[in-house]
Formats: structure tokens, sequence, C-alpha cells
């Protein structure tokens, strides 16, 4: 989307007396905090204050789920880094376990793929995965869901006002990713210190820190940043080997049996059961799941690292619980496998520098992210 298009709204929004909160997200995305680039935004789904205040009250209504009960939010809780800090996976609407962990919404606006398997490719077409999975939001059909918004009276009018017409599946998929859009959080202390040039922004551990993570710890191979913004991810998918074993304490270890995958590739499979409803659930192939392509066995997708002191648990299953566990997994060499990625090998860290690891991790959190939660609860949801 043209930055003109953009100014244009949100002048319009500013002339227009729109609510403070809809103006400060367009100005977010017109004009991106320190270390973050300009936001991508689809030609066919311009922003507009109305489509982001839209989007932001479907997140938090609970109506969008089968039994009224659970909104988005309630996964992506704004004061839990926009996850959920207290579930390694989350709880859906019929009490089953998701397989994987919450992924933040933060800086969602610039993932080039969604979900941990990279399977979808828009915020716009993301959201039938959770509205319409019976583990998730359990809606029985778009029909369904469709049905139950455009017949809720808080709802007269705003998708017309926002889109010129009445809510569609279309509209309901780019509301929702209007509002996710904007939620950017940048200007961290890592930001005012690397592009900044602020010289004590940061302690000194985290300099130390950003000097292994660029250096022999090799982490910035796949956390990749740029010279003038960082997104700390190449937005591809690798297996580093947590896909591969089964944490003690996550899940129950259950019979492994012995799969071919190919001539030659015999992997250990190990069966766990659903928390809810006792049923098996196979092992979390990653990216094989959607390619069928032996080479992406347990390959999960990069993810940025901004605010991830805020987003514990870590990893596609949640089954790392703090910053120092990760580092650690990542000095012993990640879990070998017959297709770990060959950029995970053991390194060579003493405590002290894993300590700086974290630091440096630690100093990616965003100045805005009490402003980000506080503009995100002060909308009323009419349920
Ligand atoms: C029951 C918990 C739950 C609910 C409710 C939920 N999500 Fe999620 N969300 C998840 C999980 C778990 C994933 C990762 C799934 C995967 O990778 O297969 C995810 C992934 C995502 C992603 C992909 C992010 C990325 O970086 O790849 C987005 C965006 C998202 N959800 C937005 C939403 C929206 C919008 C709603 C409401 C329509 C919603 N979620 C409802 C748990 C939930
Ligand atoms: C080969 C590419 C690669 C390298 C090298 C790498 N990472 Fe990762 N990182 C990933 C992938 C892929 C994931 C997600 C794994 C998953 O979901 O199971 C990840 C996950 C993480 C997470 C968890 C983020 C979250 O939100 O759950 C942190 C923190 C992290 N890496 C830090 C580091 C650090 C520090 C280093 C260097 C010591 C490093 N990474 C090296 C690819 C890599």
């Amino acid at each position: 989307m043209a930055l003109g298009t953009l100014l244009g709204a949100l002048a319009a929004a500013s002339a227009a007396g729109d609510e403070d909160v809809d103006v400060r997200a367009l100005a977010r995305v017109a004009a991106p905090p320190l270390g973050l680039p300009a936001v991508p935004v689809p030609a066919d789904n311009p922003l507009t204050a109305a489509k982001v205040a839209l989007g932001r009250k479907l997140f938090f209504d609970r109506r969008l789920s089968h039994n009224r009960t659970m909104s988005c939010a309630m996964c992506h809780i704004p004061e839990q880094g926009f996850t959920n800090n207290e579930v390694a996976t989350p709880v859906g609407v019929r009490g089953r376990s998701l397989p994987r962990n919450a992924p933040t919404t933060y800086n969602v606006a610039y993932q080039r793929s969604m979900f941990h398997d990279a399977r979808d490719t828009s915020l716009e077409n993301q959201i039938f995965g959770p509205l319409l999975s019976p583990d998730e939001m359990a809606n029985p059909s778009v029909g369904f869901l469709l049905e139950t918004i455009a017949g809720a009276p808080d709802y007269a009018g705003l998708f017309e006002a926002a889109f010129g017409g009445p809510v569609d599946v279309i509209k309901l998929g780019q509301a929702l990713a209007s509002y996710q859009r904007t939620v950017l959080s940048g200007n961290s202390p890592f930001d005012r210190w690397h592009f900044g040039g602020e010289s004590d922004a940061v302690p000194d551990a985290a300099r130390r820190g950003y000097a292994l993570f660029t250096g022999k710890a090799g982490c910035v191979a796949c956390h990749a940043l740029g010279e003038r913004d960082a997104l700390f991810t190449d937005h591809g998918l690798h297996n580093t080997g947590i896909g591969y074993v089964l944490v003690a304490g996550r899940a129950e270890r259950k019979d492994a049996v012995k799969v071919e995958l190919m001539p030659g590739v015999v992997v250990p499979m190990k069966l766990k059961r659903g928390s809810g409803g006792g049923a098996r659930r196979e092992k979390d192939l990653g990216r094989m799941g959607i390619t069928d392509d032996p080479r992406d066995l347990y390959a999960f997708k990069t993810p940025s690292l901004r605010n991830v002191a805020l987003t514990a648990p870590y990893m596609h299953d949640g089954s790392l619980r703090t910053l120092a566990d990760v580092v650690r997994f990542y000095r012993d060499g990640g879990t070998p496998n017959p297709a770990l990625d060959p950029l995970i090998r053991p390194l060579d860290l003493d405590d002290d520098e894993v300590a700086a690891l974290v630091a440096f991790l630690e100093s990616l959190t965003g100045d805005d992210v009490d402003e980000l939660t506080a503009d995100a609860r002060s909308v009323a949801v009419g349920n």
C-alpha cells in the first residue's frame, strides 16, 4: 500500500475525530517504531481507521467461537505478550489442548507466512484456521459464524461503514488483519543502541550478547537482521531438533514406533495422548506435515525475537520455559536427529556467555508494549 494512501487515511481519521486509539494505530503503521521496516499492506486491503476499529472489536469478541466463550485474545493475550504465558499449548473451546504454542501477534504484519509450519500465506486468510478448527473456536461453518455476527445488534452498520457492504468471509479476514497489522512494537533498548546510536541504552552484557549472537554463536544466520532494521528472522523454516524429542515434563512419553520416512531414514515416533479426550496424537512433523517432503521433517518457522522476553514459553511446542533454557539448548547443539539443520551444532559458550545472550534477548522488548495493551483493551466489546 502506498504511503500516500495511508497518510491520507490517517489525515481523514484525525479530521473525522476518530478515536485516538485508531489514529495512533494508523500513525504507527505510517511511521513504524525505530528498528522496524515499512509495513507491507496488501493493495486490496488498504488500512483505514474503521477497519482497524472493527478488527479490534472482533479480536476480543467471544461470540466468534461456537459456544461464545472464546475470543482470539484469549490465546493471544495482550498482557501476556499477545500469547499465553501460562501454558505450553493453549486449550480451545472444547477443553482440548492444541498441539502447538500460540505465537505472539506482535509485529505479525511482517510475517511472510502464517503458523509454525508456514502453511498459510496471509493474515487475511489465516483466521479460518482458528475460527473453524474444532479444537479452537469450533464454528461448525463459515455461514454459522457470519450469521452470528450479522445478527448481533452492536455490529449493525459497522461492516457497511468499513467496507461498503455486509459482513462476509473476505471482509472478516480483512478487518482482523487490519487490526493485527497495527500492533507494532519496536524502539527497544537494542534499537536505541544499535540503530539510534544511544550508547548507554543497553547494559554491557547485552552488547556482549549481541557480539556473540552475530559472532561465534551464529544465531544471526537464521534470526537475521538488516542494516537499518531488524526482524530477527530469515522467514525460513529449520529443524533445530525440538520437534524430534518430547521434552520431559512437557508431555507423557508414549510408546515409540519406528517409521521409515524414506529409504534409510528411520525415525522413532513417539505417540502421545492429547490432554483432553484421550485421543492419540501423532508426533508433530512440522513443515513435512504440509509438504510431505522428508527434507522438511521437524522444520518450523524461525520466529522473530522481538519482545521475546514477554512471550514465554518457547518453541513451537512451548517446551522450553525460559530464555536461558533456549540458549542452553543451542549451546548443547539442539537435538541431534537425521535432518538436523547443519547450522545447529554444539557451541563453545561458558555460563557468562549464556547470560550475555539472555541479556541481549531481553533488550529486544519494545517501549510501547504498555500502550499497545491499553489500546487493545480500550474498546468495549458488546458481548
Ligand atoms: C485456542 C487458542 C487460539 C485461539 C482462540 C486463536 N489462536 Fe491464533 N494461534 C494459536 C496457535 C496455537 C497458533 C499456532 C498454530 C500452528 O502453528 O499450527 C496460532 C497462530 C496464529 C497466527 C499466526 C502467527 C504467526 O506468526 O505465524 C495468527 C496471526 C493468529 N493465530 C491470530 C489469531 C486470530 C485472529 C484469532 C481469532 C480469530 C486467533 N488467532 C484465535 C492459538 C489460538
Ligand atoms: C538454523 C537456524 C537457527 C539458528 C542458527 C538459531 N535459531 Fe533460534 N530458532 C530457529 C527456529 C526454527 C526456531 C523455532 C523452533 C521451534 O518452534 O521449534 C527458533 C527459536 C528460537 C527462540 C524461541 C522463540 C519463541 O518465540 O519461541 C529463541 C529465543 C531463539 N531461537 C534464539 C536463538 C539464539 C540465541 C540462537 C543462537 C545461539 C539461535 N536462536 C540460533 C532457528 C534458528
